[in-house]
């Protein structure tokens, strides 16, 4: 049975708003809510490098963008993987980044995180944190200023978007922590320049794009610009590079992660989930480096679209097929399904 997996910047949509050509139409025809396509619904489900809010937050969105009713096992965000990683950290302290306003402890509270503090939550606790960083009336409403940071051991770091992250403000806190003196802010230990100590406390990341297609007519930074600029600070002041674990596309984390709710998803609708899904999933991506290498070393089939980050000419990874745009994708996968 043929099976998709639609990334959705440069696929589906232009930044917060603009809908791509035959975006709507692909998405209700594979839904089954225009029957006289197709005989039967084709399990498929959204995976993007996107995130910042949770996954219900996101689907309730897309079901405004698209008018299809999507089901949880049907998204995928850059961070969604964590559901499954987060467990040893269930109760423990941890820094969590990224998203506008406090959405960042919102994702963590869904995935089961406790300890969960935000970086406004360091600035409200001591303001020359970062003192170039100032809170705002929203910030106010949600900050916690019960906690004495100086006693709190931080267990890790999880930057879940860059979207509401600010990237000064994140680096000067991140980088204090993976050099401080067990993840106690205001502590610095002592290591001999050059010298990984293995000391640092976990950092993940969740978004390799270095660039994004918006609707604005360039390409913009995405957070895997954020981790360039990251990096270079510090090494600058440690001689180290930087010790951190990557989710996103390309990495097989994701991939891995996604076809197992795409098995879960196909159960929902009334398939087998351990068909072969007719070996794999069709992928209409727009970014080489992160759609089209994923899919490409996960073994799916890759559609490379022209309508995002790729602008013509021989992609960096060379995709299954490179197609006008999604539409033109699901029928080239459909007919080859026969
Ligand atoms: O922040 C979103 C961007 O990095 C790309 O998202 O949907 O094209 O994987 P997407
Ligand atoms: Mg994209």
């Amino acid at each position: 049975m043929a099976a998709f997996a639609f990334d959705i910047d440069g696929v589906l949509k232009h930044g917060k708003s603009h809908i791509l050509p035959g975006a709507n139409r692909v998405l209700n025809v594979l839904s089954g809510r225009t029957p006289e396509v197709l005989a039967q619904k084709v399990p498929f489900l959204l995976m993007t490098n996107g995130g910042g809010q949770t996954e219900d937050e996101r689907l309730k969105a897309l079901e405004g963008d698209f008018g299809v009713q999507f089901s949880k096992n049907q998204l995928v965000q850059s961070h969604t993987p964590l559901q499954d990683y987060v467990s040893e950290y269930r109760d423990k302290p941890v820094l969590v980044c990224g998203g506008e306003g406090d959405a960042a402890r919102s994702v963590a509270h869904s995935y089961g995180l406790k300890q969960a503090y935000l970086l406004q939550d360091l600035v409200a606790w001591r303001g020359n944190v970062w003192d170039r960083y100032h809170l705002t009336a929203a910030e106010e409403s949600f900050v916690r200023r019960d906690i004495d940071f100086s006693n709190i051991p931080f267990s890790a770091i999880f930057v879940i978007h860059d979207a509401g992250l600010d990237w000064a403000l994140a680096t000067q806190v991140i980088t204090e922590l993976l050099n401080s003196d067990g993840g106690r802010m205001g502590t610095q230990r002592q290591r001999k320049k050059g010298v990984p100590d293995g000391k640092e406390i976990p950092l993940i990341l969740t978004n390799p794009d270095f660039i994004w297609p918006t609707d604005y007519p360039v390409p913009r930074f995405g957070m895997g610009a954020f981790r360039t600029g990251l990096d270079a600070v510090y090494k600058e002041l440690t001689g180290c590079d930087l010790p951190y674990t990557q989710f996103g596309k390309p990495h097989t984390t994701t991939y891995k992660f996604a076809e197992s709710m795409l098995r879960r998803h196909l159960a929902d609708i009334g398939g087998n989930p351990a068909d072969p899904l007719s070996g794999e999933p069709a992928d209409p991506a727009d970014n080489p480096a992160s759609d089209i290498a994923g899919a490409n070393a996960y073994g799916w089939v890759s559609l490379l679209v022209r309508t995002g980050v790729y602008a013509g000419g021989e992609p960096a990874h060379r995709p299954t097929q490179i197609v006008d745009n999604v539409e033109d994708g699901v029928m080239w996968a459909l007919k080859r399904e026969g």
